[in-house]
């Protein structure tokens, strides 16, 4: 193996930020880029008032997902380590997109609201986690508001998440009266001297025993204080690394993003504990990052990136080998070879052609369509990267055309924005009718409004009733005897793959019974 390559796999990290919304990714976000040097003050890059706009206006939305799509992954350097910070989409209703970026991570940071608790978006996000087994990083945020006491904040974590909890360090006071964090491992004080929100604060690092800490934490605090860290350093065990990367424990670090406080710490965290890229499997091997031949597989599109070209960008993954730009790859689904010269690599918020990139690297391959989500990138080889999944979707409509002259555009639009992956098309096996499947009612107003702007289709979604999805996973002669019985529930997907579309899980469970040689999933692994 190339010693250039080892060296630049060790340094990479590529993780996400997972958290309930408000409880503070856009702050931790921007501040992780501040520190990072990325960007010289923090502040610049949204105002909250303004995504709340386009929270509640979807056009808008639209539009801000248009110019900000450098965000899908944010590169910066820190430390001699380069980080790829992968943005998962804020909004609940594109939870499937989020889904799919927490399989192009090695590691995951949780911010939680330590005024809240964990909350139920965290729940989900933190289910996906521990099917891939991903390490995670806590990060307990807005100490600056008076919220609960951190031993409860860390039992509540443990029994509302089912993963056990290492603290890393602990506050000194909380709400105004946070003033930093004790180290558990060192046994340092960290007080923060300033309290800028838009530059990087001052930390002066201390002795817990000395003068100087009686000082800044106050005489009576500080015995407390004392007393409590005992107590708290004999309950809290040694990171177990092997149990961290399999995502069994979390470290937890106590801060505020918007005050700049732990921010450091929790970025060294990525640094210092978690996994650069690991192997990932494939259909008939595992691939391993240290390969010299490239690999990647596309976890994300992102159409719209050009309105004047419909464009597409596919977002992928390098899993192993070296990507230099005019190299060949072949798009493995199709077996097509070409040569790819137009990739773009996102360092902080600016998009620049990328000349070479390693495992862990996100690169954009620019497209008209012919990419789709789950896709792998090679060298030459037919291998096929797994585990990128779709997920049953919970709402379904009929697509209504009010031009019935239009069904052939209707077709073509739905064909293709759902290949994005934020929707799923559905064909019934009898019959003519286009059914989408989303997670989100926004999803179907987002489809009519680009319907309308890209494909010129005046189209309307009317309920239908149907809300339970699965797919049907079994060999070629069970699946026609359940077409013969089943015929009127059973569906296309997008990639032909069979499914049942039901009104209750009842009838599932049914056919389910009949024929036991058929597994009935909620998940699809996209190949
Ligand atoms: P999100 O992306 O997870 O949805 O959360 P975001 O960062 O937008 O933060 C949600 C709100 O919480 C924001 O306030 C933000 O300023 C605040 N916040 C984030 N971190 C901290 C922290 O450490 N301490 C305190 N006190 N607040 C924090 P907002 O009023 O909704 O928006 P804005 O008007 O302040 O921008």
């Amino acid at each position: 193996m190339s010693t250039v390559l080892k060296r630049e796999i060790n340094k990479r990290r590529t993780f996400a930020i997972i958290s309930h919304p408000d409880a503070g990714k856009t702050t931790i976000t921007e501040k992780l880029l501040l520190y990072g040097g990325a960007i010289q003050t923090a502040g610049a890059v949204k105002s909250k008032k303004t995504d709340r706009a386009a929270r509640s206006d979807f056009m808008e939305m639209e539009q801000q997902r248009g110019i900000s799509v450098s965000t899908a992954v944010m590169s910066f350097e820190y430390g001699g380590f380069a980080m790829n910070l992968l943005d998962t989409p804020g909004h609940n209703d594109f939870s499937e997109d989020t889904y799919r970026t927490l399989t192009a991570v090695d590691s995951v940071m949780m911010v939680i609201d330590s005024t809240k608790g964990v909350e139920t978006q965290t729940r989900k996000l933190l289910d996906v986690c521990k099917i891939k087994k991903t390490p995670v990083i806590t990060l307990m945020n807005k100490l600056d508001l008076e919220g609960m006491e951190p031993l409860d904040l860390i039992d509540n974590l443990e029994k509302e998440l089912g993963v056990e909890c290492v603290p890393m360090n602990w506050p000194i006071g909380k709400g105004r009266e946070f003033k930093g964090v004790y180290d558990l491992r060192s046994g340092e004080v960290q007080f923060y001297l300033s309290h800028r929100q838009d530059r990087k604060n001052d930390v002066a690092v201390i002795d817990l025993y000395s003068d100087d800490a009686e000082m800044l934490v106050g005489e009576h605090e500080i015995a407390k204080l004392r007393e409590e860290i005992d107590m708290v350093k004999a309950l809290t065990p040694e990171l177990d690394m092997a149990r961290f990367n399999r995502g069994e424990i979390t470290p937890v670090y106590f801060g505020s993003a918007l005050n700049n406080f732990g921010v450091q710490t929790v970025l060294d965290a990525f640094s210092t504990i978690a996994p650069p890229p690991g192997p990932r499997e494939a259909v008939s091997r595992v691939v391993e990052p240290n390969e010299e031949k490239f690999t990647g597989f596309v976890f994300k599109i992102q159409a719209n990136m050009d309105r004047n070209h419909r464009d597409r960008m596919a977002f992928i993954r390098i899993c192993s080998g070296v990507f230099n730009r005019g190299m060949t790859l072949r798009h493995v689904r199709t077996g097509k070879d070409s040569i790819v010269r137009n990739a773009l690599t996102f360092l902080a918020r600016n998009r620049n052609l990328v000349e070479t990139a390693y495992p862990g690297d996100i690169i954009g391959i620019p497209n008209h369509g012919t990419i789709r989500i789950g896709d792998t990138f090679s060298e030459g080889e037919d291998v096929r990267i797994t585990g990128v999944p779709s997920f049953a979707p919970e709402l379904f409509r009929r697509a209504r055309l009010r031009d019935p002259m239009k069904a052939k555009a209707l077709g073509k639009g739905l064909a293709e924005v759902c290949e994005e992956g934020a929707a799923q098309l559905f064909r019934p096996l009898s019959g003519s009718d286009y059914i989408i499947g989303a997670l989100g009612e926004l999803q179907f107003q987002v489809i009519a409004s680009r319907l309308m702007n890209e494909y010129r289709v005046d189209a309307t979604f009317e309920g239908i009733p149907r809300n339970v999805c699965r797919w049907v996973i079994a060999d070629d002669e069970t699946k026609q005897e359940i077409i013969k019985r089943y015929e009127r529930d059973l569906f296309f997907d997008g990639s032909q793959n069979l499914c049942i579309l039901s009104d209750n899980l009842f009838r599932c469970n049914q056919i389910a019974d009949k024929f036991p040689k058929a597994k009935l999933s909620k998940i699809m692994e996209i190949q």
